[in-house]
């Protein structure tokens, strides 16, 4: 991640390089907005109180694990500091559904679904399905969600392996899709090809931790190249790509 991050520093730009407007309105209004909302407190005081949370559960691992621990067993408050997003990212996350108000949201990897709130408070209208494989995990996301009062969220269960195509075949189109469950390539792309069925000019993905890993590094590269993705950002831990029709395809490396 180390050598991803000095490459990264290399080669990003502001906005003083963006000669497309669609890219530059959206660093400039949403990306870097500073804006905050009374619902962030709400969302951060949870998160503060998961942090303080002793109580030990037993996971169930579908994805990449964990880089610190080792059993299976977990404080709360740890899932908390090591799985959840940042404020930051939520609060990004926040802004691009706000901005783009899309109906269908995917979200693959809710773990205790702090950033399933953000994405739920972001746009009320929009319909939520938040996939997690461990079910214990998923109990304690679905309270976060009660205790929040989210009415758009649907938590499916299981395996994104054998749910995900179930979930894709009841709806018509995918506006928007957080890929942060099983960090390795073959899933990632795979999730990323799956969905692109359902995708339409307008959808937004975006994808985790794209420097995480050689293998998340690598399909970043596979996502950003694919034919139907026309603009592709790298903000370094979030990459966010857009299959707008009708312009030249382009990457753009951004800080943020
Ligand atoms: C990094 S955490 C997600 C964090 C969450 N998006 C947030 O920002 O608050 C990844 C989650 O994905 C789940 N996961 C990983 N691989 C999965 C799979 N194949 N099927 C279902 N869930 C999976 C893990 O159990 C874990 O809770």
């Amino acid at each position: 991640m180390i050598k991803y991050y000095f490459q990264f520093l290399f080669a990003s730009k502001n906005e003083h390089s963006l000669h497309s407007p669609f890219v530059f309105e959206l660093y400039t209004k949403i990306i870097q907005s500073k804006t905050q909302f009374p619902v962030f407190l709400s969302i951060e005081n949870l998160r503060k109180k998961l942090f303080k949370n002793r109580s030990i559960i037993n996971i169930t691992d579908f994805g990449a694990g964990s880089r610190i621990y080792k059993t299976n067993q977990r404080e709360i408050r740890q899932i908390a500091k090591s799985a959840e997003k940042n404020p930051k990212f939520g609060k990004l996350i926040f802004r691009l559904i706000q901005h783009f108000k899309p109906s269908t949201i995917f979200d693959l990897g809710t773990s205790l679904g702090i950033t399933t709130i953000y994405e739920s408070k972001a746009y009320e209208s929009s319909k939520i399905s938040t996939f997690e494989g461990c079910p214990a995990t998923a109990k304690l996301a679905r309270e976060n969600f009660e205790e929040l009062d989210c009415k758009n969220i649907e938590i499916i269960v299981g395996n994104i392996d054998e749910t995900l195509a179930q979930k894709l075949a009841q709806i018509k189109q995918l506006d928007f899709a957080f890929f942060d469950a099983n960090h390795r390539y073959e899933p990632t792309v795979k999730y990323f090809e799956m969905c692109l069925k359902k995708a339409t000019e307008k959808s937004v993905f975006v994808f985790d931790d794209i420097h995480w890993s050689a293998e998340m590094h690598e399909a970043w590269q596979v996502i950003k190249n694919h034919p139907t993705v026309m603009i592709s950002i790298d903000l370094f831990y979030v990459g966010l790509v857009f299959f707008r029709k009708n312009q030249p395809k382009q990457d753009f490396i951004l800080r943020f």
